[in-house]
């Protein structure tokens, strides 16, 4: 018999965010639980960034190691302030948005600059994998996702950069019109995201195309959106529109706006407090009661194997 030893970083039992276990093996039996008729795929799946659907799981995070949030609550508990700036809107604000065709500009200091269609990127890249990511925003609570989507390393190569990129800065499509959200003065727009070229070339770092294994919905970040498990949420932009391979360290959105509350590595630190949030725990989302469960905060997320090496010699109470 084979016996599986948990690593590190996954959920105990008791920390389970839905009561019925999801695999992803059995994900057409789970699409027809939530009643996604094939047809209704079918005709999805000739529209926008479609490609590689269905995903193979990568055994290196899968949806057997931890158990993943209700597609329903991933769904419907967004920060997208685009399309609002409270949980529940921007399910249905973005439900009549269209995000395709789309085209992604790969640009700066690189060798391979492109303006390129989301599905041909996706081709080029080699398709799409399954991962599930613990996913820890600083506000405080907490989800497990399946993702959807391609290793970033992989568009790192494909741009290839120039000795000079140390960065990249990723930013979402500016598109008032059918963002309302822009047309509103809440934050400095379109949003921005920065990660180090080191961090970005890092296993974890992910392009999400899709969720529970279907194409990304509009409130998630269609059709591009970034997923760093070990930093707090908001580094996760989405609806990239152009991915900037720059010298100097870009300015993020959150940190334009509260530079006293957000920094640009936003590690998950539960020794270090955000000036409103304790970070010393998190309230999974789904988890049950009144105020939802509680489980305390993992360094780096409980991903320290894989990243703590980026951060070596770094003071990481003092760049947060
Ligand atoms: N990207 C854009 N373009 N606009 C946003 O308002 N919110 C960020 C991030 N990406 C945001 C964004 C924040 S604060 C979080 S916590 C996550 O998206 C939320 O992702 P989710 O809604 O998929 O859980």
């Amino acid at each position: 018999m084979l016996i599986r030893s948990p690593q590190d970083w996954e959920l105990p039992e008791s920390a389970a965010t839905e009561e019925k276990f999801y695999h992803l093996s059995k994900r057409r039996d789970f699409l027809k639980s939530i009643g996604v008729a094939g047809v209704a795929l079918a005709a999805r799946d000739l529209l926008g960034a479609t490609a590689g659907f269905p995903a193979k799981e990568n055994p290196a995070y899968p949806a057997s190691a931890l158990k993943p949030t209700s597609y329903d609550l991933i769904t419907s508990y967004n920060n997208f302030y685009e399309f609002g700036t409270d949980k529940d809107e921007p399910k249905p604000n973005s439900k009549k948005w269209k995000p395709e065709p789309w085209t992604v500009e790969i640009a700066g200091l690189i060798r391979n600059p492109v303006k390129i269609d989301v599905n041909d990127l996706i081709g080029k890249l080699g398709g799409i994998e399954q991962r599930v990511y613990r996913m820890r925003c600083v506000e405080a609570w907490s989800m497990v996702i399946p993702w959807d989507g391609f290793p970033l390393s992989k568009l790192v190569a494909f741009a290839d950069p120039k000795p000079e990129a140390k960065f990249l800065k990723l930013t979402t499509i500016l598109d008032p019109k059918n963002l309302p959200g822009q047309q509103e003065n809440i934050l400095r727009w379109p949003y921005v995201e920065g990660l180090h070229l080191d961090e970005a070339n890092n296993e974890l770092a992910f392009i999400a195309t899709g969720i529970y294994g279907k194409p990304i919905p509009n409130q998630n970040g269609a059709p591009l959106r970034l997923v760093t498990p070990w930093k707090y949420g908001f580094k996760g932009v989405k609806s990239i529109a152009k991915i900037e391979f720059v010298a100097e360290q870009p300015m993020n959105t959150w940190r334009v706006m509260a530079p006293r509350e957000y920094g640009f590595l936003a590690n998950v630190n539960p020794t270090v407090d955000h000036p409103r949030w304790s970070q010393a725990s998190e309230r999974i989302i789904g988890g049950g009661g009144l105020l939802g469960a509680r489980q305390k905060t993992l360094m780096f997320n409980g991903y320290e194997k894989q990243v703590a090496a980026l951060y070596q010699g770094v003071d990481l109470k003092k760049f947060y």
